[in-house]
């Protein structure tokens, strides 16, 4: 007899039209498509052609009619300035109705980008929903990123408008947001037309006269808009991710796939429904924030939580339980260093006990490779399942997963378990050809893609073909590596490209080598991922000075380290750099990085065959060595 995932499992296969014209049926459409999979012109295939929706409608507006204007829709916990603020869904309705009319009233149309700086506040989601509500496409960019990143995103999405507020808050750190942007505007070719502003009480921005507009006085004088009706396939958002240069990827999604897979998720994948209290601890800046802070919440009826907190210091390693027993939450999203954070503070659970988490049934962890100490210790401590799931940005929802609401499948702590409905994921070896159980190979998944996913990268369909579909013409390149177990179980073990994982933020190494080269003292450089017990990953840089310079390392390692916090962000966590003589290399020229992770994670390494000299590994380790 075969489960009811494997049942739903296969049928996504066999019959992906049929599967995903049902689960259609759930949303609310304006005009029904005339097309499920519009396969004509691949590799850009089209979900719901024909279709007319809106994401904000089927958000707000449907559960207002249908009886749940009165339920909470959003909550936002803030530890950091000691606020709670809750908004059912009538109220979020009523509020993004009238932001939306802001918008429209500044000129801003279907298909405009609108660019989103803003830290965890319920404006940035009321910001969100807005631009859905009248077409108009959103990019939220994650508010730990420096101006220079911000710059790229502005030019590359040409917004109409950008909507920021004046600060941040990282724990008890005020963190001005206005400088940064009024830097990027400096730096970016395209200038917005104009900026909206949230002032919040921790910090008065500086208005730029003609150009800054008061978030609040605006959507004071605003009058509420309805929702305009959109095509299926029209862009919801871009969200830029990390990809091998400085140059992001502007991930674009859909709004009727999106709405179709995300609300799908919500009963299949985490077995929450309408009235449930949903709680994702990530930010909105990030994918996971948007679909599972405030898309997917929202389309299935739940209350999300908003939380500007961290899970350790706002105040103490209780505040998730906190948090979960104060509103009865059933389900928490985060990615595994939030467990390990709180572990290594609270190792004994002894916080947790001081809550009652009677409501909470499952904890989901995403974002990074979820080792299996941290699984069994939260799972020992909370005594709910917990699942570990795999995806990407550019997916906008799991991959892999246990899904909780087909009949869960046991846990294999390690492993992501089974491939979820829609993806057709194969392991393959260079070559193409799938791999034996338990081989370590290239994680593909076969092309179409399930609704939901990427579209294409802004304006960039040539870098959608190449970065993803030239490897394996007909797959998805996932650029992680991994295997499946004799009983169809994933297991994700690390990425194919530069991309490193710190802290469950996707990052760039090719980026941060491109802001080392600009010091002018370097001649080269290699920046790698090492081990870290609570990030998981953490960038290491290497440099080669210029021949004649007389100052050393420790002068110019603490340039190259405020360098990269200001030209990428702190988020990047780009605490060490290493002067080094010469940096090991093939005979070719190609610097050796894999070998030089092995010699920093403290791992056996095979001296390759191809090196041109042997003795710069002994160097590095020796420097490493000097470093702990
Ligand atoms: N705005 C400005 N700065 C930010 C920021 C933001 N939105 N987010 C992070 N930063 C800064 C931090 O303050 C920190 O600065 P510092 O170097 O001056 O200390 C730096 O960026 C690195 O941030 P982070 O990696 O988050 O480290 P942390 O030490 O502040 O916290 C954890 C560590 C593990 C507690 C934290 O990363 C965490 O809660 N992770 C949970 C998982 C998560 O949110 N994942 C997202 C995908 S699901
Ligand atoms: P992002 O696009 O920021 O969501 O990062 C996606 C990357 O994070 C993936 O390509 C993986 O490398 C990694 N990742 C996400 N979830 C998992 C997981 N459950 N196990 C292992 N790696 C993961």
């Amino acid at each position: 007899m075969s489960t009811t995932y494997e049942q739903a499992y296969v049928h996504s296969l066999t019959n992906p039209e049929e599967f995903w014209a049902q689960k259609a049926e759930e949303v609310h459409w304006y005009k029904r498509w005339h097309t499920v999979l519009d396969d004509s012109l691949p590799p850009f295939y089209r979900w719901f052609v024909g279709g007319k929706i809106n994401s904000c409608y089927n958000a707000l507006d449907l559960h207002v009619e249908n009886g749940r204007g009165e339920q909470l829709a959003l909550v936002y916990d803030s530890p950091v300035t000691n606020s709670v603020r809750t908004f059912t869904y009538r109220e979020l309705l009523e509020r993004v109705a009238r932001f939306a009319g802001a918008l429209a009233a500044q000129g801003v149309q279907r298909g405009d980008r609108v660019i989103i700086y803003m830290p965890m506040v319920p404006e940035a989601a009321i910001a969100m929903l807005a631009c859905a509500r009248i077409g108009a496409i959103h990019s939220v960019v994650f508010g730990g990123f420096a101006a220079n990143e911000l710059a790229t995103r502005i030019d590359d999405a040409r917004p109409k408008l950008i909507l920021a507020a004046s600060c941040g808050i990282e724990v008890d750190r005020i963190v001005p947001y206005k400088p940064l942007l009024d830097q990027a505007i400096e730096l970016a070719e395209t200038k917005p037309e104009r900026c909206i502003i949230l002032q919040r009480p921790q910090a008065q921005a500086e208005m730029v006269a003609r150009r800054d507009l008061d978030w609040t006085e605006l959507a004071a004088a605003a009058q509420p808009v309805d929702c305009v009706p959109v095509a299926a396939t029209d862009p919801l958002y871009i969200l830029y991710t990390s990809g091998t240069t400085g140059m992001p990827k502007g991930v674009v999604r859909d709004n009727g796939g999106h709405l179709v897979a995300l609300k799908w998720s919500m009963k299949n994948i985490y077995g929450v429904d309408g009235g449930d209290v949903y709680w994702a601890a990530s930010d909105v800046g990030w994918v996971v924030g948007h679909s599972y802070i405030v898309y997917a919440p929202l389309f299935i009826g739940c209350t999300s939580i908003l939380y500007e907190g961290k899970p350790v210091g706002t105040p103490d390693p209780g505040a998730f339980w906190r948090v979960i027993s104060q509103y009865g939450v059933n389900a928490l999203f985060t990615a595994p260093t939030a467990f390990r954070a709180i572990k290594r503070e609270d190792p004994n659970g002894d916080f947790l006990r001081k809550y009652d988490l009677d409501t909470f049934r499952t904890l989901f962890l995403a974002g990074e490779r979820c080792d299996p100490d941290t699984l069994l210790w939260a799972r020992e401590q909370l005594q709910v399942p917990v699942i570990d799931h795999w995806w990407q940005t550019e997916t906008g929802w799991p991959i892999g997963a246990n899904c909780i609401g087909l009949g869960m499948l046991p846990v294999k702590p390690g492993s992501c378990t089974k491939p979820v409905p829609g993806y057709d994921v194969r392991v393959l070896d260079d070559d193409g050809t799938e791999v034996e159980a338990n081989q370590i190979g290239n994680i593909a998944v076969k092309m179409p893609l399930p609704p939901g996913c990427l579209l294409t990268l802004w304006n960039n369909d040539d870098g959608f073909q190449e970065a993803y579909l030239s490897q394996y013409p007909g797959y998805y390149l996932t650029a992680d590596a991994g295997f499946k177990d004799e009983d169809g179980y994933l297991s994700i073990m690390s990425r194919t490209d530069d991309i490193i994982n710190v802290a469950g933020h996707r990052l760039s190494t090719g980026a941060m080598e491109e802001v080392l080269a600009d010091h002018p003292d370097v001649a080269e450089c290699a920046v790698i991922g090492a081990a870290d017990d609570l990030k998981g990953q953490l960038p290491l840089g290497f440099v080669v000075l210029k021949a004649g310079v007389a100052r050393g390392h420790e002068a110019i390692a603490p340039e190259l380290i405020q360098m990269v916090r200001a030209k990428i962000g702190p988020v990047a966590s780009f605490k060490t750099a290493l002067v080094v003589e010469r940096l090991p290399k093939t005979r070719s020229g190609k610097i050796l990085r894999g070998t030089m992770k092995k010699i920093a994670d403290g791992e056996e390494y095979r001296t390759p065959a191809t090196i041109d000299d042997p003795e710069i590994l002994r160097e590095i380790e020796a420097s490493l060595a000097d470093l702990s």
